[in-house]
């Protein structure tokens, strides 16, 4: 290893995004990532195109993150990469692009969880400050939702996740409802900014302990829109930006009441956000003004909320420090538990 290492490339392809990137110590040297657009056509990510895509962007990509870095191959402590949960052939792209670079190059390999990387992504160094250990983490993306205790870096266990539909999922129906394309949830924020948070209300599903369910909310929210489209054919065209803004605020609502309970039932102090929904502006200026309230919180950069392989890197840096080497055997998991 290097004196300043261990340096490691990671490559993240779970999804819909192909990503690559180098780290060294828990600095961030390069992260590239490129997103597929081939799926807005078709109002969501088709997995088959997603492998094709991965498998034409992934050398591309991974060569821009080396050369980004300004180092050589040689230089790698490791090769990582996500082994799940995610589309299973997204990430036998990635996985089968790391093993074969890894016996190449004669490195050892680095199995990471995407959702523990998402997390993770706090601890990378960019100059601000880390959450500190416990911290209690409200993880949102396209696929997950979920309340997670941080006790270390590899030891993260959830306390509460949804039932059925995730957070992300939930933004993108409500913006096939209304129109808006695919990916939704970017959009209906950018909507949202227009509009009066206030103005529509929506029921919460009564779901006990620190569980979440967003499909309840899906429907009344389809009810909402057919109800007043009866009324006024143009009721969506004229009220776009309230709708968005009405239905955002809801959702962010009840994602921190109940990310709140944990937190106050817990005692802790220190609150962070990962996953793509972290990037929403309302959840972000919700969980900002908790600092208000004598919570220390942790919001990421936008470059590290949605898929990325810094995230992938950071997680591997630590599973790197601790040992925690994956072999030739592996195979990637759709599920994968934390
Ligand atoms: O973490 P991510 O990039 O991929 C998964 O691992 O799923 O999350 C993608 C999800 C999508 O559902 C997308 O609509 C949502 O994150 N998302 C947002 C915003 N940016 C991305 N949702 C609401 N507001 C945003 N600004
Ligand atoms: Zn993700």
């Amino acid at each position: 290893m290097q004196q300043n290492g261990p340096i490691i490339l990671a490559i993240e392809s779970s999804c819909d995004e192909t990503s690559a990137a180098v780290i060294q110590k828990r600095k961030i040297l390069a992260n590239i990532t490129s997103s597929q657009a081939i799926h807005e056509q078709y109002g969501g990510v088709v997995p088959e195109l997603a492998s094709r895509a991965h498998l034409q962007n992934i050398v591309p990509v991974v060569n821009a993150a080396i050369e980004k870095s300004k180092l050589n191959l040689s230089a790698l402590d490791a090769i990582a990469y996500t082994r799940g949960p995610g589309l299973l052939g997204a990430l036998l792209v990635g996985t089968s692009f790391a093993k074969g670079l890894a016996l190449s190059l004669g490195k050892p390999l680095i199995e990471v969880n995407h959702m523990q990387a998402h997390i993770l992504a706090h601890l990378i160094d960019n100059g601000s400050e880390t959450p500190e250990f416990p911290f209690l983490c409200l993880t949102v993306s396209g696929g997950h939702t979920q309340i997670v205790l941080v006790k270390s870096p590899l030891e993260q266990s959830i306390l509460g996740e949804t039932i059925d539909d995730a957070a992300g999922e939930a933004f993108d129906k409500v913006a096939k409802t209304i129109g808006i394309p695919y990916p939704g949830g970017p959009l209906v924020d950018n909507w949202a900014k227009e509009g009066n948070p206030n103005r529509f209300k929506f029921p919460y599903p009564q779901i006990h302990n620190y569980n979440y369910s967003f499909s309840g909310i899906k429907t009344s929210f389809l009810y909402f829109i057919q109800n007043n489209l009866k009324e006024d054919s143009q009721f969506v065209a004229n009220n776009k930006a309230d709708i968005c803004a009405s239905i955002q605020n809801h959702i962010v609502s009840y994602l921190l009441t109940k990310f709140l309970k944990a937190a106050k039932d817990l005692k802790i102090k220190q609150l962070a956000i990962a996953g793509g929904v972290s990037a929403n502006s309302e959840l972000r200026q919700q969980l900002f003004e908790l600092k208000n309230k004598g919570y220390k919180v942790f919001i990421p950069a936008f470059e590290y909320c949605t898929d990325n392989a810094g995230m992938i890197a950071i997680a591997a840096h630590f599973k790197f420090l601790n040992g925690d080497f994956s072999n030739q055997s592996a195979t990637p998991l759709a599920r994968m538990p934390l």
